[in-house]
């Protein structure tokens, strides 16, 4: 029987999103041959309410393995606006149904991280057939011990720290580095291990300003310092905060992350010079590691099988180092955070790097 398989990137962008989708086409083209058409639905959900999508050919799958970005385009479509119908007047979840029936789709593959899927969970629930791949360079997808996008960003974010240290020798300087990862702190976890930070700090433990500063003055003889700050590190002051209140106060003082004003305290507590580097997007862009071009094969052949076995309502997932899939009903909403006895913060603990906690 002849499939109609949908595919969409929804969210920000990562390296592994063309790899996955190769990696779906060709096992779904090897399979079914003929007895499979893929419709690629351009710019994520906002393609699906709007209508925007194209038949796509084998070709079309071609010399992708090692692009970055994404072949379909992505937008952010916040999942809580799903259900409020705006100035547009659009119905957005009935136009995501619409267009699921005009274009005759047997099923639909949400490509995304966190809001990704729970909107593929609103949509499974509302009796599309839907299956979620679990895309993010923040790692921070509950139920899978892995999202594809995530080692490629800890390879980029660990060669800023690696430059950063001959810079930050050179001028015996505090260098405060800013690493993606708005709610979870794996990934400046991770790079910060892999570039030997001297500090790391995270949302999942919130920091005290002193305890920085009193770790770069134990490195005083060693001249200079380097902290790994994740986007979304806060104090533990700010820990007792609403996140609102939280953003207020913070856009009262001028700021959207934490790291300009640690670098600015460190300085006034420690009378060491500091400077702050924020690598931002470029942690999201360029071509996949060859372990996410793997990770995304792997994930998107799964995705072909739960396809071929009509399972839907699933996100695929690593559990336990094998690919797997867990109920998007199960995963949706939550977030895996670091947790904070977490192997690695014990390891990065035990060199001696501080936490601020
Ligand atoms: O979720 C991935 C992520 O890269 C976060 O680490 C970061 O906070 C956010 O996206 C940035 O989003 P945008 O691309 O919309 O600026």
């Amino acid at each position: 029987m002849k499939k109609r398989v949908g595919i969409l990137t929804s969210g920000g962008d990562c390296p592994g999103l063309n790899a996955t989708i190769r990696g779906v086409a060709k096992a779904l083209y090897a399979r079914m041959g003929d007895n499979v058409e893929i419709i690629g639905i351009l710019n994520g959900y906002s393609g699906l309410i709007n209508g925007d999508y194209k038949e796509m050919c084998e070709d079309d799958f071609r010399g992708i393995l090692t692009l970055g970005g994404t072949i379909l385009g992505t937008k952010r479509t916040p999942f809580k606006l799903m259900r409020v119908v705006e100035e547009d007047k659009i119905d957005k979840v009935a136009a995501m149904k619409k267009t699921y029936k005009d274009a005759k789709l047997d099923c639909l593959l949400c490509l995304g991280g966190n809001g990704t899927h729970k909107t593929a969970n609103l949509l499974s629930q509302e009796g599309l057939n839907i299956i979620g791949l679990p895309k993010t360079i923040d790692n921070d997808i509950y139920g899978t011990d892995v999202t594809f996008g995530f080692h490629t960003a800890v390879d980029i974010a660990t060669d800023v720290i690696d430059r950063i240290h001959t810079t930050a020798g050179s001028h015996s300087r505090v260098m405060c580095i800013e690493i993606m990862g708005n709610k979870a702190g794996w990934l400046t976890l991770y790079s910060g291990i892999a570039g030997g930070a001297d500090m790391i700090v995270i949302p999942e433990i919130p920091y005290d300003i002193e305890k920085l500063a009193a770790a770069c003055e134990k490195r005083e003889s060693k001249g200079f310092s380097i902290l790994a700050v994740a986007e979304g590190a806060f104090d533990k002051e700010e820990a007792k905060l609403k996140k609102k209140e939280r953003a207020r106060l913070r856009a009262e003082q001028g700021l959207t992350t934490a790291t300009p004003r640690i670098a600015k305290q460190i300085e006034e507590l420690t009378g060491r010079e500091t400077r702050v580097c924020v690598p931002g997007h470029m942690l999201r862009g360029g071509s996949p590691s060859a372990y996410d071009r793997v990770l995304a094969t792997k994930f998107g052949v799964h995705a072909a099988e739960l396809i071929a076995a009509d399972k839907y309502g699933y996100a695929v997932a690593m559990i336990n180092e094998v690919v797997s899939e867990n109920p998007l009903s199960e995963v949706a909403g939550k977030t895996k955070f670091v947790p904070a006895d977490h192997q690695l913060v014990k390891t990065a603990k035990a060199l001696g790097v501080a936490f601020g906690d």
